[in-house]
């Protein structure tokens, strides 16, 4: 602790974030993976605790249960305690619940270095983003799914790596499903595009798949949906982690919200790219579906698939836009 630091905690117990510190907590929270863009959270930072807020919905067609609200707010918790932790302080984390939205407290209670894992994901908070180009080469060494699998678990979360024709097949038929479920549902389409821009403010239009698993993954009016024997072959391809929890409340989703975050910022860190996809799982007949299919005993909060780019890609196409 160095001495100005010293002085403020000692006329004020733990003091309050400085403005450097608030700085670099806002920025962690506001560069959080959010559903749309939307980023559905406010944050208030008093004295050594930043409390996140659920905000009312935003996504009435995308989103009518709320679901992907509290998942997004759980990634920019995640965000949250990494910034924290990597200022090096404690981050204790305590849930509440006000008017039916998920509040999160965390609160600084004395000083404690990083974990090497803490470090090396808070390192990739500014580098993480959506990749929803088709990935190239073979999927990951197993040795990289275990730790994206431990990067993921956490309590009341799990996760399974989908593997084999018959599970990539299984699969592929309820995403073709609800892509085609998606693309036809006018009122859908409107809302999406109304969240669809140029600017990044929403989705960024270009960051956007038209082909392969990733446009299963958000279905707009210009997808070109694959035959699902094509999309089984290219999900045995790929690196594709379901993570679910075997509950399924508010408190769940954000939990499950901030460990999909935990793991990929593990493989933002390790040199992956990585895209999520709820839009299928808003359907009840696909969670049950690939419950059942895959012997899952949790409910599916979001399907996440990892990969390299090739090199000859091109990082302007869809790179993030800050
Ligand atoms: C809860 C949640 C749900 C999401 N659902 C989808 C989805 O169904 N399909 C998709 O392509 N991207 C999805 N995303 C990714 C967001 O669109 C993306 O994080 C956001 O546009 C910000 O872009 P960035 O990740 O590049 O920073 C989701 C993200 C979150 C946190």
């Amino acid at each position: 602790m160095n001495t100005a630091a010293g002085e403020v905690e000692g006329r004020h117990g733990l003091g309050e974030w400085s403005a450097a510190e608030s700085v670099v907590i806002n920025r962690a929270v506001q560069n959080a993976p959010s559903v749309h863009n939307s980023r559905p959270w406010s944050l208030a930072l008093r004295g050594r605790t930043a409390e996140l807020h659920e905000r009312p919905a935003l996504l009435v067609q995308h989103d009518p249960e709320g679901r992907d609200r509290r998942i997004s707010c759980g990634a920019a918790l995640a965000n949250l305690v990494l910034a924290i932790r990597n200022l090096k302080w404690t981050a204790e984390v305590a849930f509440g619940s006000s008017a039916g939205l998920v509040t999160a407290t965390v609160t600084a209670t004395g000083r404690a270095e990083p974990s090497e894992a803490e470090r090396r994901r808070g390192a990739a908070v500014l580098d993480r983003w959506s990749c929803r180009r088709p990935f190239d080469g073979p999927g990951l060494p197993a040795s990289t799914r275990d730790v994206l699998l431990e990067a993921v678990a956490a309590p009341g979360v799990t996760g399974r790596w989908i593997s084999g024709a018959d599970e990539a097949l299984g699969v592929a038929r309820l995403l073709t499903y609800a892509g085609r479920v998606f693309r036809g549902n006018a009122e859908y389409q409107r809302e999406l595009s109304s969240w669809t821009t140029a600017t990044g403010d929403g989705l960024r239009r270009e960051g956007l798949g038209e082909r392969g698993l990733a446009a299963v993954g958000l279905t707009t009016g210009r997808t070109r949906l694959p035959d699902e024997h094509a999309l089984a072959a290219r999900i045995q391809r790929e690196s594709v982690l379901l993570v679910g929890s075997p509950a399924d409340g508010p408190a769940e989703q954000v939990r499950a919200g901030a460990a999909v975050e935990q793991a990929w910022l593990e493989a933002t860190g390790r040199g992956l790219v990585t895209s999520v996809m709820t839009q299928p799982l808003h359907l009840a007949e696909v969670r049950s579906g690939l419950a059942a299919g895959l012997g899952f005993a949790a409910t599916p909060q979001v399907v996440m698939r990892f990969g390299r780019l090739a090199e000859a890609a091109d990082p302007g196409i869809d790179a993030p836009l800050r």
